[in-house]
């Protein structure tokens, strides 16, 4: 008997037991075992019903996702599932943590399946730009109708135990021990007949009473979410055969469909955002066993902005946070924003009264700096002036605890030198929130340079804590993803001065997948942002380029963005789509020939090479000095912190995807033609020299 796969029984019931930890992915050994035991359990005469359940946390969360893309090995998993089905005696499956792709794929081939209270189930394929390869296709619509097939299909999104029974899913949920309670509900299953196989199923599934406009409209919705993804269209068509078709032929158009899903390019993103998102919590010389330290009362220095959605952040985990500002008025109104925040969303029907009270509850708003004594972490996100940062973190280092760590939310500022502020550079580290705070999913952690260990390990682990997802990142200005931000909005702004418009910007970064534009994003995050920092900041010297000199304008205007309903598009009242403005293409064209520069007609394929060549080639810089510990890292910064579309796997996948050589002729062309902040990359230009990638360069790394 395989080691994964376990059998054994209890009196008239043969237990077959997945022991894949951690979350019983069902590897070829896996699928050998569950064939072996089911053998086993047949041909034990004493077994009249089998039961199948999942060790440790979970039942079994899919396929191995590391085993796509490699020769399959037999058993296939469609073989497996079609033995379980087609068994004699009845299969029940037991399902507690997560039953998910393959996982619940094998519970639907299965004659019944019971779960425990809080069990989910669900089809995730579509995230990792796949469709349930195993029949699930088939099997669901025919299980639970076809609208809440196509819903959980497509959205990829799970569903916890009771929803589950009430559309037909699951046939009990057990409370209280679900292995006892499964065997109960087994023994009393084991003589009826005939057994119920999904296969069978036909009514739901009778193309003469299902509406054919819902696959329209589910194509069409795909389609508007899927910012170019194909997996959701497909999801939509696998369900669409299992309605038109036998099912038998229904499981082989799911299969090519499934194929053709596997080999795409945008799978293999997926995949890699998947991996690397994980890959992202492990730092080579901080082991999974580094010590930390609680982090159960926590301080937020500044209510703005950014103290106040941070704050958001731990009262969503249950933390109680200290919410500090200069004056009364300001702690009033980070507070008033706060509230606001929570009530627009429990007026959405997404949190309840009670559950914003209690999260209110956990943020208490003063201008007293006593308790942060008592606390384990403070945030300081005030302005962004060092003198004052350096201010602060000397008084903090004099209140509070030695082991508290003492964090930055800096975006720009050099975290060494706050740290140096301070008697204890090994406790400071920078927490570099993305704004809105509460609902960005990036979280840079900036090490500084005497950061110590368990401060790191601490952050990691406080990341995951908070749902955010963490990267380790070093101390350079913009750290990685602003830094990258920063060339990539050059480059737009360039192209403009020469001839291009934001529409025609915006539109070619949209088309390959981003959420918005970067001139739509300037707007939304404020023009006199920008404006204000490059007046702090000297010229870029004579013959170099400034790119700035329309935002600049615009700002001089007052048109600050959507904040003043103008900006590189104007808005209309109460809506935050963009609309062209030729106002500001008449102001284009003037900025342009005062820049001495004669406009010409800029092409999309232009836009997007430079927009995009720009960012990777800075991205290859920031891997070479060591910023990012890996290629992977600057794409889960991209997906998660600026909207880079995750079916395209990160500007570093997409440049692999390219190819590097090719990616560095652009280059040198561009430096030719514009100019020394072209350079090509030492690393890139190694990397395209040797036929490598940054994906060979990670697996190099051990990554
Ligand atoms: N295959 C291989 N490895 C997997 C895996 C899978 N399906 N699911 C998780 N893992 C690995 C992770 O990479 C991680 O490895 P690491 O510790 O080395 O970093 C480890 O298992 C633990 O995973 P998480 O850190 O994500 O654990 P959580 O407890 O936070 O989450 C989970 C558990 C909800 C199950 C989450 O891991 C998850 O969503 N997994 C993917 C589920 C999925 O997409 N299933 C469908 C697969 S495709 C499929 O089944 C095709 C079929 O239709 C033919
Ligand atoms: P903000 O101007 O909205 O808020 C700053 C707050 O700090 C104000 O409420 C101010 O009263 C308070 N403050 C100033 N001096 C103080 C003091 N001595 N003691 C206590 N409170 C004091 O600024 P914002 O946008 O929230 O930025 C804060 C920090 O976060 C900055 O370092 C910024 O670079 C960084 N950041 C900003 C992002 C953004 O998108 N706004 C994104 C990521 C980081």
């Amino acid at each position: 008997m395989s080691e994964v796969v376990s059998f054994h029984r209890s009196e008239r019931v043969g237990i077959i037991t997945v022991d894949n930890q951690p979350v019983n992915a069902l590897s070829q050994a896996v699928r050998q075992g569950l064939v072996d035991a089911l053998g086993k359990a047949l041909a034990d005469a004493e077994v009249q019903a089998i039961l199948l359940v999942g060790k440790g946390r979970t039942f079994i969360a899919g396929a191995d996702i590391t085993e796509f893309g490699k020769p399959q090995k037999d058993p296939g998993l469609g073989d497996v599932i079609a033995r379980y089905e087609a068994s004699e005696k009845p299969v029940v499956a037991a399902i507690h943590g997560t039953a998910l792709g393959g996982g619940l794929e094998v519970a639907l081939a299965c004659h019944y399946r019971v779960a425990a209270r809080d069990a989910k189930c669900g089809l995730p394929e579509v995230k990792l730009g796949l469709l349930p390869g195993a029949g699930g296709t088939q099997r669901l619509p025919r299980l639970v109708g076809v609208p809440k097939a196509l819903d959980m299909i497509v959205s990829g999104e799970p569903i916890g135990a009771t929803d589950a029974k009430a559309i037909g899913l699951v046939d009990e949920v057990v409370e209280g021990d679900l292995v006892a309670g499964a065997v109960a509900f087994a023994a009393g299953v084991a003589s009826r007949r005939p057994l119920p196989r999904a296969r069978d199923l036909s009514a739901n599934v009778d193309e003469t009473k299902v509406d054919p406009a819902l696959f329209d409209k589910a194509r069409k919705d795909a389609a508007a979410r899927a910012r170019g993804g194909k997996a959701p269209l497909r999801c939509v068509d696998a369900v669409k055969a299992a309605v038109e078709l036998p099912f038998d032929e229904g499981l082989k158009r799911e299969r090519e469909l499934f194929l053709e899903a596997v080999e795409s390019t945008e799978s293999k993103a997926l995949r890699h955002v998947f991996f690397g998102e994980r890959t992202a919590a492990k730092i080579p010389d901080v082991p999974a066993d580094t010590p930390t330290t609680p982090v159960r009362r926590v301080a937020v220095l500044g209510a703005g902005t950014m103290g106040g959605g941070i704050a958001m952040v731990f009262a969503n985990a249950g933390i109680s946070v200290l919410l500090v500002d200069r004056e009364q008025d300001f702690v009033d109104k980070g507070l008033g924003i706060i509230k606001k925040n929570y009530a627009a969303t429990v007026s959405k029907g997404r949190l309840s009264q009670g559950e914003m009270d209690a999260r209110v509850g956990r943020i208490t708003g003063t201008t007293s700096w006593d308790g942060l004594a008592e606390v384990d972490l403070v945030i300081e996100a005030v302005f962004e002036e060092m003198g004052l940062k350096k201010e602060i973190f000397g008084k903090l280092d004099k209140l509070c605890r030695p082991d508290a760590i003492l964090a930055t939310n800096t975006s720009t500022l050099d975290t060494n030198e706050i740290a140096r502020s301070t008697s204890r550079p090994g406790q400071v580290i920078g927490l570099h929130f993305f704004s809105p705070a509460n609902v960005m999913r990036l979280l840079e952690i900036v090490r500084g340079e005497k950061t110590s260990k368990t401060v790191v390990a601490t952050s990691m682990k406080l990341a995951r804590q908070l749902g955010k997802v963490g990267v380790l990142v070093g101390v350079c200005s913009g750290f990685v993803g602003n830094r990258m931000l920063h060339t990539y909005g050059r480059e737009a702004q360039l192209l403009i001065q020469e001839g291009a418009l934001p529409q025609q910007v915006d539109a070619v970064l949209t088309r390959f997948g981003f959420a918005m534009g970067p001139c739509a994003t300037s707007d939304l995050a404020g023009l006199d942002v920008g404006w204000r920092i490059r007046k702090g900041q000297p010229r870029p010297p004579p013959g170099a380029r400034y790119s700035g000199a329309v935002g600049d304008r615009l700002a001089e205007m007052g048109r600050f963005g959507q904040k003043t309903s103008a900006g590189f598009y104007r808005y209309e009242p109460g809506n935050r789509a963009p609309m062209p403005d030729p106002e500001v293409e008449a102001i284009i064209v003037a900025v342009s020939k005062e820049l001495g520069i004669e406009r010409r007609k800029v092409d999309d394929h232009e836009i997007f090479e430079r927009c995009m060549y720009s960012m990777i080639n800075e991205g290859a810089k920031i891997l070479d000095e060591g910023i990012a510990l890996r290629a992977s890292d600057i794409d889960t910064v991209w997906i998660n912190g600026y909207g880079f579309p995750a079916h395209r796997g990160g500007p570093m996948f997409h440049a692999d995807v390219v190819g590097l050589p090719k990616i560095h002729a652009r280059l040198r062309e561009f430096l030719a033609q514009h100019g020394k902040a072209w350079e090509p990359s030492a690393l890139l230009e190694r990397l395209a020299r040797e036929g490598k990638t940054f994906a060979s360069l990670d697996a190099g790394r051990g990554a």
